[in-house]
């Protein structure tokens, strides 16, 4: 498995009382498999992403990724686990304001010591996969929102990491557009045979996937 996760609570304290987002989510994902997350907004679907990819802890549980317990890492340890091993796209797409499409995708590699001219390479090769082949030397600003989720696609790609965690646009993107975006992650991911737990509000792009779950009342089924 490459990912396990155990009886995941994630509860946020509120004035008015404590508000149980994640009360005992239970996943397990083979290696190579596609898992769509599907849910109501405000379900739960970001915060429990955002606890796979260690970017934040369970209330209680435990989140296995490659056999590592998330919650035996210290900080800089999660940075180090997530920059080899996890591609996350996020809803927002948290690029570098003051880098250009090519240096946000060939930064993972240069954290990773790979050597500028290989990395420049590889991120120009992840860039055309998803497009964007003419827009390399655009900064985030001239991109349109599609083209800024391309690139943040291309990023979690470029590293070829074991698992690929993805939250579907939403709000500044149309429908139609999220689903065209992600389904070229789906393409890509498949092709590599990576896995992906992809966050979805598309029922297409779900049927895609080898399974779909819901998270409903802060549980997956
Ligand atoms: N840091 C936080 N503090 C308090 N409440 C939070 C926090 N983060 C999320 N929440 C609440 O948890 C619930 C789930 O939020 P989450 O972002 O996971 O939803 P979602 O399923 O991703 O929704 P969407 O489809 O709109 O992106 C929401 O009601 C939100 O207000
Ligand atoms: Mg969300």
């Amino acid at each position: 498995m490459i990912l396990r996760v155990r009886d995941v609570h994630k509860s946020f304290p509120q004035p008015g009382g404590t508000l149980e987002v994640l009360r005992g989510v239970e996943l397990e994902v083979r290696e190579g498999e596609t898992v769509a997350i599907l849910g109501t907004s405000g379900s739960g679907k970001s915060t429990l992403l955002s606890l796979l990819a260690g970017l934040d802890a369970p209330t209680r549980g435990s989140v296995e990724v490659a056999g590592q317990d998330l919650a035996a890492l210290d900080e800089a340890g999660l940075a180090a686990f997530r920059a080899s091993q996890l591609g996350i796209v996020f809803q927002q797409y948290h690029l570098l304001g003051g880098l250009t499409a090519l240096e946000n995708t060939s930064l993972p590699l240069e954290l990773h010591d790979v050597a500028a001219p290989d990395a420049e390479t590889r991120a120009r090769d992840a860039l055309e996969r998803v497009g964007l082949g003419e827009r390399l030397g655009h900064f985030p600003h001239e991109l349109s929102g599609g083209e800024q989720q391309r690139v943040a696609i291309a990023r979690a790609l470029v590293v070829e990491p074991a698992l690929i965690l993805a939250d579907e646009p939403s709000g500044s993107l149309d429908d139609r557009t999220g689903e065209i975006v992600m389904g070229l992650l789906f393409d890509l991911v498949a092709k590599q045979g990576t896995t992906l737990v992809l966050v979805t509000h598309s029922d297409p792009l779900a049927a895609r996937c080898d399974r779909a779950l819901r998270l409903r009342d802060g549980v997956l089924a």
